[in-house]
């Protein structure tokens, strides 16, 4: 009987390692991901991010020359794990990825604007727009003056 006590001591033990992992997966907050019209949408708002960026006299010199096809993949798997999806990004940490590249602050903004611009367009709720900048927003310390 104290043998079967313990053995269900550790297997109750065990269960409640193992079940907060496997309740979190469960439980990830993917309404951001959802809202921005998921894989797809996350895809075609990059492309309009980029299309916005290379109409933009301030910072397209920054993405002559570049493997345009690469950026649209990494950005979106990017935008895509950040909103929750079920995506991995592949690329480059910020830092490398940008370092050499002489980013303002200014720069950085109107980034932002692109962003934001090709938001409003794809119909995107002003309170999901603002969730995708909070969570963008912190990596320009990675990105400005490298
Ligand atoms: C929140 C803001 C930004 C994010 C999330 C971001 C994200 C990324 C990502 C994911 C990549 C691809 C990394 C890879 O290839 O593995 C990248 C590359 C690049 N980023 Fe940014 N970036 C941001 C801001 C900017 C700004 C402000 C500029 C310039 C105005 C910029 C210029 C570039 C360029 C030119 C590349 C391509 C580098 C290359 O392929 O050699 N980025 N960025």
């Amino acid at each position: 009987m104290k043998k079967l006590v313990s053995h269900c001591t550790a297997f109750v033990t065990l269960a409640m390692l193992t079940l907060p992992i496997g309740a979190a997966h469960a439980d990830q907050d993917d309404s951001l991901y959802r809202a921005l019209g998921g894989e797809q949408g996350i895809q075609q708002l990059v492309e309009d991010l980029l299309f916005n960026v290379a109409d933009d006299r301030r910072i397209r010199h920054h993405f002559v020359d570049i493997d345009i096809v690469r950026l649209h993949e990494k950005l979106s798997e990017q935008i895509c794990e950040l909103a929750g999806g079920p995506c991995e990004y592949t690329g480059d940490d910020m830092i490398k990825s940008h370092t050499g590249m002489g980013v303002t602050r200014a720069d950085f903004n109107a980034l932002v604007e692109a962003l934001q611009l090709a938001m409003d367009d794809h119909q995107i709720s002003i309170s999901a727009q603002n969730r995708l900048l909070a969570l963008l927003a912190p990596m320009h310390g990675e990105i400005v003056n490298r």
